[in-house]
């Protein structure tokens, strides 16, 4: 049978904004989309139902563990589907070089729930584990090569940058003056660290003290804004005319970058606002298909409280489909 959007999902992930993003990638049979982003492949088996057998889907994952889940839920899609894991920069450049052309591309950013829900993985700082949030497990640096080899003005600049850490500077200091004595290995010793460095009251403010921290170091180590901006153009390029592309992002970092990239496609025209007429000549490559980012519905968060920070971002690509 077919899969069908009102079948129960074939992955026991529920995606977030699925909805959402079917509805703006308006996916067709006979399409091809893109997930660069597959993870456990809610989102893929969302927009496969609408292809009704006829189309196909290139998942990209730069995480190895996702394989066996593609190959699970590849048996459900009812259309050719293949997986390609790296980074999405890379294969999506690659894919664009090649003259492949998609109808649909998704990138649903950040880490997923089975990521962060191994310990093993050292995403947290909820349990005591290997400190290593590397998405792919191959690449490097991992969180504690960073933490263990960075300058301390360097560390300051990644927990201010990417976490809007307030008390950067002491926590920075904290962990060059701790790591002399032992490099760090654990998440349990980087949390020990971060609060002995803040002030007692900070402790028990705004959420978990070691939770910017956490996301600025897993950004880092991933190079997640370095892997969306050069994402972004090798994106459009593929995409066919009326093809549409879809972004969520889950902090403002990304969804700033996102944003600017989208209206700055759309606008065409680079030339300085002082010239009286354009003479760069560059036409929109987009439409946008959202003026503002599309948040989740109180229903889904309710359901779904990690869903809290997504931004949904879409925009077509110019020229008659
Ligand atoms: C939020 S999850 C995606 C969940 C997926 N949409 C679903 O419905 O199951 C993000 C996934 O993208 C992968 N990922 C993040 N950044 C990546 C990148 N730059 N290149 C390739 N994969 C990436 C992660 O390894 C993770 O599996």
């Amino acid at each position: 049978m077919l899969p069908n959007a009102l079948q129960p999902s074939v992955t026991d992930h529920t995606p977030v904004l699925g909805e959402e993003v079917r509805e703006l990638l308006a996916v067709r049979p006979g399409d091809t989309i893109v997930d660069g982003t597959f993870g456990a492949g809610g989102h893929s088996a969302l927009l496969a139902a609408n292809l009704q057998g006829r189309g196909k889907l290139i998942a990209i994952d730069r995480d190895p563990t996702v394989r066996p889940h593609f190959e699970r839920v590849r048996r459900h899609l009812g259309v050719p589907a293949r997986f390609l894991r790296g980074e999405f920069s890379i294969v999506l450049g690659q894919l664009a070089g090649n003259g492949v052309r998609a109808d649909a591309i998704l990138l649903d950013l950040g880490v997923s729930s089975m990521q962060i829900d191994r310990p093993e993985r050292g995403f947290t700082y909820a349990v005591d584990a290997p400190l290593d949030m590397r998405m792919d497990p191959t690449a490097e640096p991992s969180a504690a090569d960073l933490v263990n080899e960075a300058g301390e003005r360097e560390l300051q600049a990644v927990f201010r940058r990417y976490g809007e850490e307030r008390y950067a500077r002491q926590i920075a200091r904290a962990i060059v003056k701790r790591r002399r004595a032992r490099p760090f290995e654990r998440t349990g010793e980087l949390v020990e660290t971060i609060k002995e460095a803040i002030p007692a009251p900070a402790r028990f403010g705004d959420g978990h003290p070691a939770k910017r921290v956490f996301q600025a170091l897993r950004i880092a180590v991933n190079d997640e804004l370095g892997e969306l901006e050069r994402a972004l153009p090798s994106a459009v390029e593929m995409l066919r005319p009326g093809g549409r592309i879809a972004v969520i992002s889950f902090h403002s970092l990304e969804d700033r970058i996102v944003k600017r990239f989208l209206q700055a496609q759309a606008k065409g025209c680079t030339c300085p606002p002082e010239l009286p007429v354009c003479v760069c000549g560059r036409e929109p490559t987009v439409r946008l298909l959202t003026k503002k980012a599309v948040r989740p519905s109180p229903r889904e968060l309710a359901e779904n409280p990690r869903s809290a920070s997504a931004r949904l971002r879409a925009a077509a690509r110019t020229g008659e489909a």
